[in-house]
């Protein structure tokens, strides 16, 4: 077979570590990025197409003859992409519209896993019509209350101030028609992607994103401000425990729908303190850091892999991983994620670490060369990664990088690993 042609869709930290893991495929010729950022610039052709303009990227797939389609983003799969690639013939590592509501629809994802009996929060839905101080007053806080919207991180409200959880009540009814509420789950959280098709699925090694913008997980939800993998939480037992009740049957059930669910799916964990596992949530795409993590501990031929979940062939593979330990943090703009200072010039994020067994990076999400320059763009600027034998190497790797970075007004978390590395204190 010639060398694929791959067209990775989306702009993040997830989509340059998805390309870098393809360029070191030996079964990818050529990668393309819609619309990318500065680091996939680096690595083959971007093009200046929006995620969302799905006819856009389509005709592009057609243009460049890809072989290969990857959807980073939510956005596109809800919207149907994969469903107009794979009616003219390209495959995309990605759901169809149908399966991709997992994660476009909250009421529609408790139903199914209440239906399939996969361990969650219960849930309830209220409107207009609810008691909403009965509620809050019948229901001990802290209250989990989620829109049923892609909202990029901003649809869910986890607060033990009532005023607040009522006020994102109200105005999530008042804006949305209704609103759900959610038991509030205790443990600790880990992240499972799982390849799948029809063929059968392949959990990657877990990995434990760092949500809160601020140390100790204090501060607002982010989109994601570091990761590590593999996580140790999630012990072998814990593991078993998470194909048997949580991704065995919702394989059992998609395998059986119409229009294959080809892609990943990320199944956000619980895991109490008897190391029970229940889900937080579904997305349908890679996590954005957990895969700066985990891509670089696939072993083979990534462009193979992928391929294969998109064909419906992934059971024809037995993927292996390595036994090294990966970390990644987050550099944040001014202001993120309530509001994010843009256009700043980034330095000294040229450093790359390679010594044998100790490898670091950068991975670019919202960074652009503008006229030679590396310029911020986004609220998640960049990532640092690094990759050793133990966890603390991965640690140092990625922080000496970092402090090796210039961008006024950034900041990142400097806890990235707490929880695993206060374990074994
Ligand atoms: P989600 O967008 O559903 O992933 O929610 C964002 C974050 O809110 C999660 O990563 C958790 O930290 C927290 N969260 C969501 N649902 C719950 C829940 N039912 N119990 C406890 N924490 C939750
Ligand atoms: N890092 C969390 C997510 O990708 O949803």
């Amino acid at each position: 077979m010639t060398a694929m042609t791959v067209l990775i869709i989306g702009s993040g930290g997830r989509e340059h570590a998805l390309a870098i893991g393809l360029s070191q495929a030996p079964s990818v010729g050529s990668i393309h990025t819609a619309p990318g950022n500065a680091g996939t610039a680096t690595l083959g052709t971007n093009h200046q197409i929006d995620a969302m303009d799905i006819k856009g990227l389509v005709t592009l797939a057609q243009e460049i003859s890809a072989d290969l389609v990857v959807v980073g983003p939510e956005g596109p799969l809800v919207a149907g992409i994969s469903d107009r690639l794979r009616e003219i013939g390209i495959p995309s590592f990605g759901p169809g519209a149908k399966g991709a509501m997992l994660e476009g629809s909250k009421t529609h994802a408790n139903d199914l896993m209440g239906k399939l009996d996969i361990p969650t929060a219960d849930s309830v839905r209220l409107d207009k019509y609810s008691d909403i101080e009965a509620f809050l007053h019948g229901n001990p806080p802290p209250w989990v209350i989620k829109r049923d919207v892609l909202a990029a991180g901003k649809g869910v409200v986890v607060t033990s101030d009532i005023d607040d959880a009522s006020k994102f009540i109200s105005d999530s009814i008042e804006g949305d028609g209704f609103v759900i509420a959610e038991e509030f789950l205790h443990g600790e959280e880990a992240s499972l992607l799982v390849l799948m098709d029809e063929s059968g699925y392949v959990c990657l090694p877990p990995s434990q994103d760092h949500k809160r913008a601020r140390e100790g997980d204090e501060g607002p939800n982010t989109g994601g401000m570091g990761a590590y993998a593999p996580a140790p939480i999630v012990t072998p037992s814990v593991l078993r425990r998470a194909v048997d009740e949580i991704v065995e049957p919702m394989h059992h059930y998609l395998r059986n729908q119409e229009g294959p669910y080809r892609g990943v799916l990320y199944v956000g964990l619980m895991i109490d303190s008897d190391g029970a596992p229940r889900v937080v949530e579904y997305n349908v795409r890679f996590g954005d850091p957990e895969t700066q993590v985990t891509i670089p501990l696939i072993e083979g031929d990534l462009g193979e892999l992928l391929l294969a979940t998109a064909t419906g062939n992934l059971s024809s593979l037995s993927p292996s991983f390595s036994s090294s330990h990966s970390a990644t943090v987050v550099l944040a703009s001014q202001g993120y994620p309530e509001s994010s200072v843009t256009g700043r010039e980034i330095s000294g994020a040229d450093l790359e670490i390679d010594e044998g067994v100790l490898r670091g990076y950068v991975h670019f999400a919202g960074a652009s060369m503008i006229s030679g320059r590396l310029v911020s763009s986004g609220g998640r600027v960049l990532a640092t990664t690094g990759i050793a034998p133990d966890l603390n190497g991965a640690l140092d790797v990625a922080y000496q990088i970092m402090d090796s970075i210039s961008l006024e007004g950034s900041y990142f978390r400097t806890d990235i690993g707490h929880r695993e590395l206060s374990r074994r204190e």
